[in-house]
Formats: structure tokens, C-alpha cells, sequence
């Protein structure tokens, strides 16, 4: 494709994405959300704007960003490393559908929440940074965007919203191994995040982001992120690494995920106060405490049907 050919790409779908955002205010508009809602949503937030926000977090909101004030998110990573296509490929963490999820009820945060509370939960864990105001352009431009998404998926054909992924993960039944989990990836992830799992980055400055990104070290999610949880990783791996080309049998997929998160990476305070009804917290979740007498290794690295067996056999009780 010549370059000319691309940047009209470009402008099309900035331009479609705009279209979208004056769909999503006029919508508001429409089915009537507060008043005072709508006439709080700045002209600066829209869904365009959301999408650049997700696809260049880097740039936008990380570490480097040249206005000290912008510095929300604290590591390498985008919004689009783990959410693909910033978020528009159906299938494992698209966020096509999320609109429709909230609000809802968090166990983590124990009480319900909605897309933006949401959206903070990642700004907070997989970019390892702080929340956003609620009432920030930046907050409302990418919330914007992922309505848009939702009203987007309920228009498209069945075709379109069809994930091309292999089968979904299914557990294996015993204790994740790292040392095959490294074996993994050595054959088939360190060609692109790097035999030190610290990612490619595009140039050498931090603020152009990775072209891979990083799966461990200070550049990487922190360790109260959704991505740490080994099944939760597992889930997202078999589906979608290596990137467009998914082949990892369950054992793979199992082994690797165990191997990336027995790395070391940041630290996330205060990870005893999530989950105020410690019953509710997942099986794979690696921190302490736990409302069981499991061992941390074993909510670490499995097997995990014991543990659920456990919490079954107290309902039943
Ligand atoms: C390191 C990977 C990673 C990164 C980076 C990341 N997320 Fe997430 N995100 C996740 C995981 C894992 C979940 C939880 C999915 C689940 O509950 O099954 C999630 C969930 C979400 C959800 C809820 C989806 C739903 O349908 O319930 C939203 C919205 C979201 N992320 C937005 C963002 C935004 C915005 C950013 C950037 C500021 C971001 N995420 C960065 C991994 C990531
Ligand atoms: C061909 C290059 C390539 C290979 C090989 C590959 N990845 Fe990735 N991976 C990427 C890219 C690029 C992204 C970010 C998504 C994007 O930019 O579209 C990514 C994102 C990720 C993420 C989420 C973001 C983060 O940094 O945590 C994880 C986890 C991940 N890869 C794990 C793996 C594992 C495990 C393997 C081996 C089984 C693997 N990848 C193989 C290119 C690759």
C-alpha cells in the first residue's frame, strides 16, 4: 500500500470516528440521560479523541508526556496492547460489548460501578498510573468511544462480530510449570517482547511508546492487574499470541502465563483492601489475603479445582 494510500485511511476512519462521537452526544441528547449530563460533556471529548486516548496511552497520559499535569498512566503500555484494535477486534478483551455491562457490581471494589469507575480499575492496575477525574475531557472522550463501540456492535451484521480465535482455553487440571512455561516462550514470544520480557520500543524515547510491548518489569502492568490472575492471562494468550498467528495448545498457554507473571513488575499499594467479602475474590487472584487455607502458591499457579471445591463445599454447608 502506498503512503498515500494510507494516510486517506487514516482520514477516513478519523472522520468516521468523529461521525460516531456526534452520534453518541446526539443520541444523549435523544433518549434523555440528566440534563445536566449532557450539557456537561465538553466539545473536546469526542469518541475520536477516546480512541487516539486508548490506541496512544503512551504518548497521551504516560510517564513522558511533556505536561507534567497529563501524567495519569505510569508505564509503556497502550490501552490497545491488551484491548486490540483499541478495542474493535471482536473476541478476548474486545470492548465492543462493554457498554452494555455497566454499571455493575465489582467484587474488587465491593460495591457497584460504572465504565468510568471501570476504566480507572485499568488506569490503575494494567498502566500501573492514577485514576482520572471523572469529570476529565480525557475520561468522558473515552467513555464516549466505547458507547459508541456498543452502539456500533448492535448494528453490525453477525458476520463482523464473529471472533476468529482458536477454542477457548480450557484448565488443565494440576500446578502451571515455569520452567516449561519459559520453554514456551523462548520458542514462541521472545522474537518480539524481547528475551527479557522488557518489550521493543518504537524509537528510544519512552514517549513513542513500544512497538512490543513489555510483559514484565517496571514498564509492564503492575501486580494487582486483571493480567496477573494466571487464567485470566491464560484466556487472553491462547486467544490472541502470538499476535495474528494464535497456535498454543492449553498447556501452553497455562505454562507461559505462569512463567510471565513469576517476573517481577511494579508493585500496586494496598492490594489487602480489594475484595471487602474476601469469599468473592478468584481463585487466581496471586495476593494475599484469602478467606481460604490455601497456600498463596497454589491461587498463584493452581490447581485450581481444589480450591473452588472448597468454597462449593462451604455453600453447601
Ligand atoms: C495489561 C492489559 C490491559 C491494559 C493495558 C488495559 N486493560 Fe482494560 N482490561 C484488561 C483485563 C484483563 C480486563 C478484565 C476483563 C475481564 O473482566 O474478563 C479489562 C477490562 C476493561 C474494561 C471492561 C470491559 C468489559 O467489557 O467488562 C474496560 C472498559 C477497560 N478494560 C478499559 C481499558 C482502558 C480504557 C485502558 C487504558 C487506559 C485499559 N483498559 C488498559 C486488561 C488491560
Ligand atoms: C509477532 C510479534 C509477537 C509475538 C511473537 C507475541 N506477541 Fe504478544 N504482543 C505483540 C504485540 C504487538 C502486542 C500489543 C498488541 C498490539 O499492539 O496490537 C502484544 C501484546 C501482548 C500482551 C498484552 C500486553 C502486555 O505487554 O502485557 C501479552 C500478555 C502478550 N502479548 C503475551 C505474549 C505471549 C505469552 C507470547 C508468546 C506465546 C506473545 N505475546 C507472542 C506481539 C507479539
Amino acid at each position: 500500500m502506498s503512503e498515500r494510500n494510507i494516510s486517506h485511511g487514516v482520514i477516513l476512519v478519523l472522520g468516521a470516528t468523529s461521525l460516531l462521537g456526534i452520534g453518541v452526544i446526539l443520541y444523549g441528547l435523544n433518549s434523555g440521560p440528566a440534563q445536566e449530563e449532557v450539557a456537561a460533556i465538553p466539545a473536546a471529548a469526542t469518541a475520536a479523541y477516546g480512541q487516539q486516548l486508548l490506541r496512544e496511552t503512551t504518548r497521551l497520559l504516560g510517564p513522558e508526556q511533556p505536561d507534567p499535569a497529563m501524567r495519569y498512566s505510569g508505564n509503556g503500555l497502550d490501552c490497545a496492547s491488551c484491548h486490540l484494535d483499541s478495542g474493535t477486534s471482536p473476541g478476548t478483551l474486545s470492548l465492543l460489548q462493554s457498554a452494555s455491562r455497566y454499571p455493575r457490581f465489582s467484587g474488587r471494589d465491593g460495591g457497584e460501578g460504572d465504565l468510568r469507575d471501570r476504566i480507572n480499575g485499568c488506569m490503575q492496575r494494567s498502566m500501573n498510573g492514577k485514576p482520572l477525574p471523572r469529570d476529565s475531557v480525557e475520561m468522558i472522550a473515552m467513555e464516549s468511544y466505547i458507547l459508541g463501540l456498543g452502539q456500533q456492535y448492535n448494528i453490525m451484521s453477525d458476520e463482523k462480530t464473529r471472533a476468529f480465535e482458536p477454542p477457548a482455553f480450557v484448565e488443565p487440571q494440576r500446578k502451571a510449570s515455569i520452567d516449561a512455561g519459559k520453554v514456551v516462550y523462548e520458542a514462541k514470544c521472545q522474537v518480539c517482547h524481547g528475551a527479557d520480557g522488557l518489550g521493543l520500543k518504537q524509537t528510544a524515547d519512552l514517549l513513542d511508546g513500544y512497538l512490543f510491548p513489555p510483559l514484565w518489569g517496571p514498564e509492564s502492568y503492575n501486580n494487582g492487574a486483571g493480567m496477573t490472575r494466571v487464567l485470566t492471562a491464560a484466556r487472553f494468550i491462547k486467544a490472541r499470541m502470538p499476535l495474528g498467528m494464535p497456535d498454543l495448545t492449553d498447556d501452553q498457554a497455562y505454562d507461559v502465563s505462569a512463567y510471565i507473571n513469576s517476573q517481577p513488575r511494579p508493585i500496586k499499594a494496598a492490594l489487602e483492601v480489594d475484595f471487602p467479602e474476601l469469599w468473592r475474590k478468584p481463585v487466581d487472584s496471586p495476593y494475599l489475603p484469602y478467606a481460604d487455607p490455601f497456600p498463596q502458591e497454589q491461587h498463584q499457579f493452581g490447581p485450581f479445582q481444589p480450591i473452588r471445591d472448597y468454597y462449593e463445599q462451604l455453600n453447601a454447608e
